[in-house]
C-alpha cells in the first residue's frame, strides 16, 4: 500500500470558537484571552477566535469585540465568524482582517443555525465577500453538513460541491468543509476531498472534523491521502454546534498532533505547552475531557504527585 503524506500540516485551531460555544456556563473573557494566548504559545499559527453572532442564540460569544481586542497584538493569523452583515459590521468595527462566514449545505440546518435558507444566505454573502477581498480581507467560507444533516441525512456530494463553487467563484481564500454531526467515515472523507482538491486547485481546502463516532482521525488520515494539509481541531476536543443536535467536539487538537508528530509530519505546535494551554481552559468545566492525549496527560501528573 502506497500511503501519501505531506511533510507538514496546518491545524486551525477551533477551541475558543467552536470549543466554547456549545459551553451552557460563561467562560470569563481573561480565561478566554489567556486560553487564546498560551494556545498561539504552543506554536498555533491560525485560530478561530470567536465568533459575531447573536448573543441570545449564543450567549457564550457575547464578549466577541473585548476578546478581538484582548488579542491584538497578537500576529498571527485571528479569524472570526460572521454569519450575516451585522456580523460582518462588527467585525470591521474591530479591524478583524480573517473572517469567516458559515453555510450549511442542508436548507434546514442552515435555517435553524442562522435563520435563513441556504439560498438566503448566499444572496446575502455572496456580494459582500467580492467587497471584502478588494479591502484586502482574508476570508474562510466553512460549509457545515457536507456529509450529514441532523435532519436531512446524508447530503448529495453535488450539493456539496456547488455550494462551494459559489464561494470559490466569489473569490474566497479558504473552504473548510464539515462532518457537523460526525457521522461521515473515511471512504466518504477521501471521496469528498480528493474531488474538491481537484476541482479547486487554487483554494485553501481544509477539513473540519468533529468526533462523535470516534472516526475523526481515521478521517484525517483518509484526508491526508486525497491530499488535504489543513485540518480545524479543538484543544480539549471541545465544542458543537448548539443548533445541529448530535454534534458534540471537534477532533481534540492534542490527538491529531500526537498522531501526526508519530508520522513524521510537522505542525510547529509542542505537544507539551498546548497540554498546559487545556489546563488553563478545564479548570472552567465541570466534566472531565475525553481526548487520549490529556487523559495520558492528567494520569502523568497524578503518578508525579
Ligand atoms: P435572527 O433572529 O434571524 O436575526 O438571527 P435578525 O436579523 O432578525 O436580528 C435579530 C436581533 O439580532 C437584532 O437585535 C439584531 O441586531 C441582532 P435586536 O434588534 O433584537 O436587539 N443581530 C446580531 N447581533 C450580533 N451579531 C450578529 C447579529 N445579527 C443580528 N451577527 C442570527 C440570525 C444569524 C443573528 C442568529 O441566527 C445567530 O446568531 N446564529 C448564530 C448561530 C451560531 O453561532 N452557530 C454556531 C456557529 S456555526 C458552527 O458551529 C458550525 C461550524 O463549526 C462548522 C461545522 O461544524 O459544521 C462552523
Ligand atoms: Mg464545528
Amino acid at each position: 500500500m502506497t500511503i501519501n503524506y505531506p511533510k507538514k500540516v496546518t491545524i486551525i485551531e477551533v477551541g475558543p470558537r467552536d470549543g466554547l460555544q456549545n459551553e451552557k456556563q460563561f467562560v470569563p473573557t481573561e480565561i478566554k484571552a489567556k486560553f487564546i494566548e498560551t494556545l498561539f504559545d504552543s506554536g498555533v499559527t491560525e485560530m478561530e477566535i470567536t465568533s459575531f453572532v447573536s448573543p441570545k442564540w449564543v450567549p457564550q460569544m457575547k464578549d466577541a469585540s473585548e476578546i478581538v481586542r484582548a488579542s491584538n497584538s497578537i500576529l498571527k493569523k485571528k479569524i472570526v465568524l460572521v454569519p450575516n452583515e451585522k456580523g460582518i459590521e462588527l467585525a470591521l468595527e474591530q479591524k478583524c482582517n480573517a473572517l469567516a462566514v458559515f453555510v450549511g449545505v442542508s436548507d434546514t440546518f442552515n435555517k435553524r443555525n442562522i435563520n435563513k435558507t441556504t439560498k438566503e444566505s448566499l444572496d446575502e454573502l455572496i456580494p459582500r465577500i467580492k467587497r471584502l477581498k478588494q479591502m484586502g480581507i482574508f476570508l474562510r467560507a466553512c460549509i457545515s453538513t457536507a456529509f450529514y444533516c441532523p435532519f436531512e441525512g446524508k447530503i448529495e456530494k453535488a450539493k456539496v460541491i456547488e455550494l462551494c463553487r459559489a464561494f470559490v467563484d466569489a473569490g474566497i481564500d479558504e473552504l473548510s468543509v464539515a462532518d457537523t454531526i460526525g457521522m461521515a467515515n473515511p471512504i466518504e472523507c477521501y471521496d469528498l476531498f480528493k474531488d474538491l482538491k481537484f476541482l479547486f486547485p487554487n483554494t485553501l481546502i481544509t477539513a473540519h472534523f468533529h468526533d462523535t463516532r470516534k472516526m475523526a482521525l481515521a478521517n484525517i488520515f483518509a484526508s491526508l491521502q486525497a491530499g488535504v494539509d489543513r485540518f480545524d481541531s479543538s484543544a480539549g476536543g471541545l465544542g458543537g454546534c448548539p443548533f445541529a443536535p448530535g454534534a458534540t467536539g471537534n477532533v481534540a487538537t492534542e490527538d491529531v498532533v500526537y498522531m501526526l508528530n508519530q508520522m513524521g509530519i510537522e505542525t510547529g505546535i509542542d505537544l507539551k505547552r498546548l497540554l498546559a494551554a487545556i489546563d488553563l481552559i478545564t479548570s472552567e468545566m465541570d466534566r472531565p475531557l475525553e481526548s487520549g492525549q490529556y487523559k495520558l496527560h492528567l494520569q502523568e501528573r497524578l503518578k508525579q504527585a
